[in-house]
């Protein structure tokens, strides 16, 4: 089976770099017609002339309920549907032990990275795929099935997001198909600090695959959830890390 993703409508969030950016470029060379998203418009214009095909973008704050609704209206004003949601933007202003957060930063690590999926799909549900029927993909972590000395704020979002992405499969199907991507170490901005200056490398030793992930391996993930390929695939998680998961647990 191709996979291709030909006259469908997808959304990205966090579409301006990164993994998300990736994920726009692979759908629209599946022949899928773009919406990107992040906060700084300059960044996604840029982002969307990089891109070969249909493409439109808006910026937004995940966060914040206003900015949904007004990029999934432009989504449906631009293109008259929306069959794909990628929510992919996240967050992290914390590092350290969970126990020590403080409130402002874990309400932003909820409000990014587990609120936005929530209603960002609640409105895609009501304003398109309830009747049209689509796919929705979640970016959580390998960090949502493990634990972490500095990010355990994160990691509790990525859990719960794992877990959203279950019960929503349960509640949306059958016009609707939900599934997460858990990502080990990408090389994007976002984990510069774990990969940069040298530490990537003994990192990625730790991998069983010896390397550390890129943006490719999760398009590719991505674009097989969103076809037709996937299409009897709902309410799971595809752990894309080099098999670092599977090495950890044998150690542990
Ligand atoms: N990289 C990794 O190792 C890794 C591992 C596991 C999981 N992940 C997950 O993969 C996803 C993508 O990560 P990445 O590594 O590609 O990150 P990245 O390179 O930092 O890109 C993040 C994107 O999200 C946007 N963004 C951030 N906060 C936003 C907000 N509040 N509202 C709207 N857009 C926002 C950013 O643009 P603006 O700054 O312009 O808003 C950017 O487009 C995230 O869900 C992350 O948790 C990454």
């Amino acid at each position: 089976m191709e996979l291709r993703l030909d006259g469908k409508v997808a959304l990205v969030t966090g579409g301006s770099r990164g993994i998300g950016l990736q994920i726009a470029r692979v759908y629209a060379e599946a022949g899928a017609k773009l919406m990107i998203t992040s906060r700084k418009a300059e960044a996604c214009e840029k982002a969307a002339a990089s891109i070969d095909g249909e493409v439109a973008w808006a910026p937004s704050n995940v966060g914040k309920l206003d900015d949904a609704e007004r990029v999934i209206d432009a989504t449906l004003d631009r293109f008259g549907a929306l069959d794909i949601l990628v929510n992919n933007a996240a967050t992290n202003p914390y590092a350290g032990p969970a126990i020590d957060v403080d409130l402002p930063r874990w309400e932003k690590t909820i409000s990014v990275n587990l609120t936005a999926p929530m209603f960002w799909t609640q409105l895609a549900w009501r304003r398109a795929m309830k009747k049209g029927g689509g796919v929705v993909i979640n970016l959580s972590s390998v960090g949502g099935l493990a634990t972490s000395p500095i990010l355990g704020v994160y990691d509790v979002t990525k859990a719960a997001l794992i877990h959203l992405t279950m019960q929503l499969a349960a509640e949306l199907a059958p016009q609707v198909r939900v599934n997460a991507i858990a990502p080990g170490l990408i090389k994007t901005d976002f984990a510069r600090v774990l990969w940069d200056e040298g530490r990537g490398e003994k990192v990625a030793k730790a991998y069983p695959l010896g390397r550390l992930g890129e943006t490719q391996d999760i398009a590719g993930a991505a674009l097989f959830l969103a076809s037709e390929s996937g299409s009897w695939i709902t309410g799971q998680t595809l752990v894309l890390d080099g098999g670092g998961l599977v090495a950890f647990k044998t150690v542990a």
